[in-house]
């Protein structure tokens, strides 16, 4: 049921205030006199002592659910302590990569279902790896072959582009950080900040929403565009490669997402007057090494759309000749839930402006059960 919407993806973009509510209910603990704010896990309570004495935590996914962990792994990293690594599943089947019983390997998947994904849980288990589970999907098989895991309980998503279920295993992965992390007091003040931003999370994407009319002007620019580039890092990295990956998959229009770390060892050779290339620029640490990239992009007549937080405009646009994105700003590692909202609306528009299936691209299947 499409409710008031015309499309699926359409009506799960508009609806992520609520399904990362629903992704939240009851795994929050607001604290009170004396006690801390902390998270619960039901499905990873038993488990997170064995977690913790990991060697080595692997998220292993593809498509969008990989893009989820790459923007995760940054928090994981910081607040566990443990090193994280990053695998396609089809490319660590193709490789036969090492998979140890001292590893905790953490498999994301919307649909529970994605052979790769599937066929990556069935290596590690017989290389004695403890497997986790996030997954949508109740049931499916990824859910039922895992050790234990999280549902991230965003509702059923119709639409083969995914979105409402990327923004709800980031902030599952948040918390899987946090419940990781325990209760150090080294990172209590961090800690409670992230819990803090997680609550107030769903009013910020409801904010960042608002940004719809402007996405379709966005996208009126650009409907006849051969190619987008995206730039992105840090936390915001995977940011990039999820908003080219929407482009591409529903809006049928070339679209990269590059590290920004990465300009001068390639990319930059693209850049001229008429590509255009989204920049991501939200405050955090990463801010002024972006506002050099945006300026040596400009320096070489970049087309250049910079998404920045609320108030950094003036610091961002080199005076007006970059088009802005204004966000709201949030807790660095929450920052990829809000920044992929307008990125969504844009390949949405793009979408429709350019007359495609919004809700089945060419090609392509929700659920990709064979190899
Ligand atoms: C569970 C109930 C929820 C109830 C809540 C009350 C289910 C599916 N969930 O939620 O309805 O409101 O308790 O406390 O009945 N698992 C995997 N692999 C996965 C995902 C999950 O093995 O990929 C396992 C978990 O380890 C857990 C079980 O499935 O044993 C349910 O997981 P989840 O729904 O996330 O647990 P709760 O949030 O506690
Ligand atoms: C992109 C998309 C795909 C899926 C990928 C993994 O919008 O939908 O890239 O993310 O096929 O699917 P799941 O998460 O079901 O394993």
């Amino acid at each position: 049921n499409k409710g008031n919407y015309e499309h699926y993806m359409q009506k799960e973009i508009h609806e992520q205030p609520e399904s990362l509510t629903t992704t939240m209910r009851g795994r929050l603990i607001r604290g009170g006199t004396c006690k801390a704010k902390t998270v619960l896990l039901g499905g990873l309570k038993d488990h997170l002592k064995t977690i913790r004495r990991s060697r080595r935590i692997v998220f292993i996914g593809c498509g969008t659910s990989y893009n989820a962990a790459l923007a995760a792994r940054p928090i994981l990293e910081e607040l566990s302590g443990i090193p994280v690594t990053m695998e396609i599943a089809s490319d660590l089947l193709d490789r036969q990569g090492p998979i140890y019983r001292e590893d905790t390997a953490v498999f994301v998947s919307q649909s529970g279902e994605t052979a790769d994904t599937l066929n990556a849980l069935e290596y590690a288990l017989q290389n004695g790896a403890l497997c986790v589970g996030i997954t949508n999907t109740v049931g499916s098989a990824i859910a039922r072959h895992t050790h234990c895991g999280v549902h991230i309980n965003a509702g059923a998503e119709i639409g083969v582009a995914s979105t409402k279920a990327y923004t709800s295993q980031i902030v599952v992965m948040a918390m899987l950080a946090l419940a990781i992390g325990g209760d150090a007091i080294s990172n209590q003040a961090r800690r409670e900040a992230i819990i803090d931003c997680l609550f107030d999370l769903p009013n910020k994407v409801r904010e960042v929403l608002k940004l719809d009319q402007e996405m379709k002007d966005l996208a009126k620019l650009l409907i006849a565009e051969q190619s987008l580039l995206m730039f992105g890092r840090g936390y915001n990295y995977a940011t990039a490669l999820e908003g080219s990956l929407k482009v591409k998959e529903v809006a049928l229009m070339h679209s990269e997402g590059i590290l920004a770390g990465e300009m001068k060892h390639g990319p930059l050779a693209l850049v001229d007057e008429s590509l255009p290339i989204v920049v991501i620029a939200t405050h955090d640490a990463c801010f002024s090494k972006q506002q050099s990239v945006i300026q040596q992009l400009h320096a070489r007549k970049g087309r250049l759309i910079v998404m920045c937080s609320r108030g950094d405009a003036a610091a961002v646009s080199l005076g007006g000749a970059c088009r802005v994105i204004e966000v709201p700003q949030v807790e660095d590692c929450l920052q990829p839930v809000v920044n992929i909202v307008p990125l969504q609306l844009l390949a949405y528009h793009l979408t429709v402006l350019r007359g495609y299936n919004v809700d089945q691209p060419r090609n392509l299947a929700k659920s990709v059960t064979t190899e």
